[in-house]
């Protein structure tokens, strides 16, 4: 992994520096609140995969569709605020979420300012118009399914009875088909075949789905001071996450924790869920969905940047933040 995280760097500063151009300091109190979490950071993934995914279908196009790049953290930014609101959360990239610096009706408008706004940035790469539309078309299908996943995710609260294909159903919509719009934008404004954007779209849908799994890992093992995020929200909020499906399948109900607890407490069931197999179990599942969407890119010519999508699923399933 070696090339990868240089590479991530690279990608975070040109996507800084467009939010900084578009977005830090503009007048007005909304405009505040929008480019609040997008100007705190956050690890750029989603733009990285637009650009290797477009890199990989033709080496230099990455750097025509920088718009689009940006267009897909701004879908994700959008995303987080709202989301930060249904899962009641505090903290956000190491600062406060926009609801609980703002207010609910602010959360609500600067989430929605970044959603409008991604589609304009879409329309903003240099590519055919014909490509521009299916790009187009790809990302608002990939919102209405976020939204189909998030409010999956939230009814699933009210039961305990959801099973791992549920679960996998939940996450393909709330987290894996940003992934896959992310890869297949990339592949289409880059001028991709049918069958290099089919395979695109696959390997950023699975590894998406591995990529929340482990999220659901960072929420119980990782320090907020680390992931920048609330700890053990998902238990405190009654997530029906895999751990707390896989960990009910051999008798540890999760549910008992459903309440503010402090870090002790979290390294207690950290414990109790490791003894039970309950954490290599989950991470399995993630493992193998990683190896599952590698398949998919060997219909794309082998490249640097081919190769750099594998190293990226990797990361997805072995980092800590
Ligand atoms: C967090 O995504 C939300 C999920 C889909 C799990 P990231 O872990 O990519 O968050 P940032 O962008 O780095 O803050
Ligand atoms: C959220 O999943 C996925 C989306 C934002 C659509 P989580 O609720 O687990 O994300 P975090 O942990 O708050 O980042
Ligand atoms: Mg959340
Ligand atoms: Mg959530
Ligand atoms: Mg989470």
């Amino acid at each position: 992994m070696s090339d990868l995280l240089p590479y991530l760097e690279s990608v975070a500063q040109e996507i800084d520096h467009m939010i900084d151009r578009y977005f830090v300091d503009k007048v007005g109190e909304l405009n505040k609140a929008s480019a609040h979490l997008l100007a705190a950071g956050g690890k750029r993934l989603r733009p990285a995969v637009v650009m290797l995914a477009a890199d990989a279908v033709k080496r230099g196009s990455s750097t025509e569709i920088l718009p689009a790049a940006l267009a897909l953290e701004l879908t994700h930014t959008f995303t987080l605020i709202h989301d930060d609101i249904m899962d009641d959360d505090m903290l956000r990239r190491g600062v406060q979420t926009v609801h609980t610096k703002w207010d609910m009706q602010t959360g609500i408008l600067a989430g929605d300012v970044l959603y409008a706004r991604a589609f304009e940035f879409i329309c903003m790469s240099k590519a055919n118009d014909k490509a521009k539309v299916r790009a187009v078309s790809m990302l608002a299908h990939a919102c209405a399914d976020i939204c189909e996943g998030q409010h999956m995710d939230m009814s699933f609260t009210h039961r305990n009875d959801v099973d791992e294909y549920e679960y996998l159903e939940m996450v393909k919509k709330k987290t894996g088909v940003l992934y896959a719009a992310a890869a297949g934008i990339g592949a289409v404004l880059a001028g991709g075949t049918v069958s290099q954007v089919k395979a695109l779209y696959l390997f950023g849908l699975k590894t998406g789905i591995a990529f929340q799994i482990r999220d659901d890992l960072i929420d119980l093992i990782t320090l907020a001071e680390k992931s920048g995020k609330d700890r053990a929200s998902d238990l405190r909020e009654g997530k029906q996450t895999l751990i707390m499906i896989k960990a009910r399948e051999k008798g540890i109900d999760l549910l008992k924790y459903k309440r503010d607890l402090t870090d002790e407490e979290i390294d207690g069931v950290i414990k109790e869920l490791t003894d039970a197999g309950v954490i290599a179990d989950v991470k399995k599942v993630a493992h193998d969905l990683v190896e599952e969407s590698n398949k998919h890119l060997s219909l794309i010519l082998p490249s640097k940047e081919r190769q750099l999508l594998m190293e990226i699923g990797e990361f997805f399933v072995t980092r800590s933040y």
